[in-house]
């Protein structure tokens, strides 16, 4: 198949128009190489026609988004960027939840935007069940959300390789997962406080039913995105915070640049992002 650079633009740009990420020129043969799959498994013949397919043929998007479940970099791990998770749960959590108490309100809402397979959100909803003392005086809603609906298939399973939790603490380990033959099965205590949701960063109509949270965990996610993007995703975090609350976002990833509403707060050798 050929794929000339006018037609990897034009994929790209539809790419970028619906969910904000950005595919550089480079990328040509990441994306050639997924684009075959998909023309193969409708036996499309050339790239022409399925450019037409998605534009006219695809009302509900769903070709579209098996495009996009194929399109997406979905690397995670539980308990990943530790010392990070360990400013959360050591200073942050404990910012919050002084203030929460103050306020008499037992709520405690996380938004993890880009969830992937669900480590991360799983690895949240330990923190908090290990920090939260009594656990049974707080109410805990963990909202997890991603584009690729593969991933939140098997995010919603909670079943994992030796991989995916090389990095859990043993005693964790024991205490939150369930280990049978090779698998590690994330356990119903656990499960039952995070609800995995489908939802387009870009998509603010989809956002403006989410609700108000204390923290947003958005991590190697806008690395993907340029900067105008960058730009509108962060706004709406910032929309959906509480004040008082914090935005974490992966090691490479900044939003200084980009805006200047948040305050700065670095604890531990982190950096955090917080809403007046
Ligand atoms: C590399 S994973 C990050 C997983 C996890 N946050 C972590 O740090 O381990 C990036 C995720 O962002 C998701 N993503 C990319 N663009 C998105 C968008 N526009 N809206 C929602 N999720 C998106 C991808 O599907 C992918 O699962």
């Amino acid at each position: 198949m050929n794929l000339s650079m006018k037609n990897f633009m034009t994929f790209r740009n539809l790419v970028y128009d619906r969910c904000g990420i950005n595919f550089e020129s480079k990328k040509i043969y990441f994306v050639k190489k997924r684009l075959i799959s998909r023309m193969e498994a409708l036996e499309i013949a050339t790239v022409e026609d399925y450019l037409r397919y998605l534009k006219f043929r695809d009302p509900k998007r769903t070709e579209f988004q098996e495009l996009l479940n194929l399109l997406t970099t979905n690397e995670t791990y539980m308990f990943r960027e530790f010392d990070q998770l360990a400013v959360f749960a050591e200073d942050c959590l404990e910012e919050v939840c002084e203030k929460k108490k103050k306020l008499g309100n037992n709520q405690i809402r996380i938004w993890c935007a880009g969830c992937s397979t669900g480590e991360e959100a799983y690895t949240l909803a330990i923190i908090l069940m290990e920090m939260l003392e009594p656990l049974s005086d707080w109410n805990i809603k963990i909202t997890a959300t991603d584009i690729d609906t593969k991933v939140l298939s098997m995010a919603q399973k909670g079943e994992y390789s030796s991989r995916a939790v090389k990095d859990v603490p043993d005693e964790y380990l024991e205490q939150y997962l369930r280990i049978t033959g090779g698998s590690f099965a994330v356990k119903s205590i656990v499960k039952k406080h995070i609800t995995f949701t489908h939802l387009n960063l870009m998509d603010t109509n989809q956002l403006k039913s989410a609700g108000l949270f204390d923290f947003v965990f958005c991590r190697n996610v806008l690395i993907y995105f340029d900067e105008a993007s960058r730009k509108e995703v962060v706004s709406q975090f910032y929309e959906h915070l509480d004040p008082g609350g914090f935005v974490f976002l992966g090691h490479s990833e900044s939003i200084g640049r980009i805006s200047s509403s948040f305050t700065l707060r670095k604890m531990g050798g982190m950096i955090m992002y917080q809403k007046n």
